[in-house]
């Protein structure tokens, strides 16, 4: 059980989320203005915060917000001792909002998965998986995705010699498998049309060895501003950034042997990992995303080359956002062909209790040469 400063903390934390300040947001602001804390104890602060947000539905809601989170953590505990001692039944009302059985199957694996502590991947440089989960100790590598390294270790990573060098980059094992369906050669030219702060585009980079160029849009200049750090931390040059607000106004007239819409999404694959979204999640987020993801796909298509391929990848799981925005694309876009991902179907859903990470769907197409 976390001491009463911990619980303090967290109580503080909790009282400065709201549905538009998320609870990593609220931490970091937290930590931000408390330098005084070590890092001991913000691991401890922010295990107690997540477990809140894990059991919410399980906790009385008469008790003070201490007290509640002490309920939360007993919890935790006691479903780490053994995960049976929370049956299947309480998990499939409890675990996530109601309007969620009408978006997708819950299997109770994957139930169960959600209230599980998520793993932390690195992708490591090209071909150095092995020596990085070797110098950073508490770590090991996959057969899923080469470069991929799962972090069982404490130490701050952001600190080590490793992370200011650039040889990893803290990337979940999902994202690492767009960038293997995406699969860019040296020397070609894609597009990554969401391309936020870098994590995919990144991966393409180094998939590309620096060879050929990656054009990185995003409608968030800020967040192409840290994309630019990130890359040069890992002396990435082979991109050009372009701020495109997702309409039919194009940033460019190029062709491209590849287009990546990584689009905004309403993350319902990153639950385990951000339990306070389960609660600030609604179905209209949902129906609206839907709305921008199909758009951004009729947008970029007419910029793929003859041969050229197009990637769609959400971190969701709900049909709307995945099969349904999938099928309404492909049945207006005669003229492009689904193209297997990962050597597997043509729309591929990645469960976060088959990978032990985050949710992901990648549907892709092939315009005929
Ligand atoms: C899932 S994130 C991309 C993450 C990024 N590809 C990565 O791997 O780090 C989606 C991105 O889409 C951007 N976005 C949201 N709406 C957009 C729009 N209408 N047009 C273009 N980008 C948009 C957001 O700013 C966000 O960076």
């Amino acid at each position: 059980m976390p001491d009463q400063a911990t619980l303090n903390h967290a109580a503080q934390v909790i009282a400065g989320i709201s549905a538009d300040k998320r609870a990593d947001t609220a931490l970091r602001f937290y930590f931000e203005t408390r330098r005084y804390l070590g890092a001991r104890e913000k691991r401890a602060i922010t295990q107690t915060v997540f477990a809140y947000f894990r059991w919410l539905s399980w906790l009385d809601p008469k008790l003070s917000p201490q007290k509640r989170l002490e309920q939360a953590v007993t919890l935790h505990e006691r479903f780490k001792a053994d995960e049976k001692s929370v049956k299947a039944e309480a998990l499939a009302v409890r675990a996530v909002p109601a309007w969620v059985a009408a978006e997708m199957e819950l299997p109770a694996d994957y139930l169960r998965q959600l209230q599980r502590e998520p793993a932390l991947w690195l992708r490591a440089r090209p071909n150095h998986a092995h020596a990085l989960a070797k110098s950073l100790f508490a770590a090991e590598t996959t057969k899923l995705a080469p470069d991929a390294v799962r972090f069982t270790g404490t130490q701050d990573l952001f600190k080590t010699e490793q992370f200011k060098t650039g040889e990893f980059e803290i990337q979940d094992l999902a994202s690492q498998l767009v960038g293997l369906a995406c699969a860019p050669q040296p020397g070609e030219t894609w597009w990554d049309a969401c391309a936020g702060e870098g994590g995919k585009p990144l991966h393409l980079a180094d998939l590309m060895h620096n060879k050929g160029v990656i054009w990185a849009s995003d409608r968030n200049a800020r967040r192409l501003d840290t994309l630019k750090r990130r890359a040069a931390r890992a002396k990435l040059f082979n991109y050009r950034t372009a701020v495109w607000d997702g309409s039919a106004k194009l940033p460019t007239k190029t062709k491209f042997d590849g287009i990546l819409v990584d689009a905004p999404c309403s993350g319902v694959g990153t639950w385990q990992r951000n339990p306070h979204a389960r609660w600030t999640t609604t179905p209209d987020d949902v129906r609206e995303l839907a709305a921008t993801q199909l758009a951004l796909l009729n947008h970029v298509a007419g910029s793929l080359k003859p041969g050229g391929r197009l990637i769609y990848a959400v971190c969701t799981l709900t049909r709307s956002e995945t099969t349904a925005v999938a099928d309404a694309f492909g049945a207006a876009h005669p003229e492009l062909t689904p193209e297997p991902v990962l050597a597997r179907t043509p729309q591929l859903l990645l469960w976060p209790h088959e990978l032990n990470a985050n949710g992901m769907f990648i549907a892709a197409w092939r315009r005929p040469s």
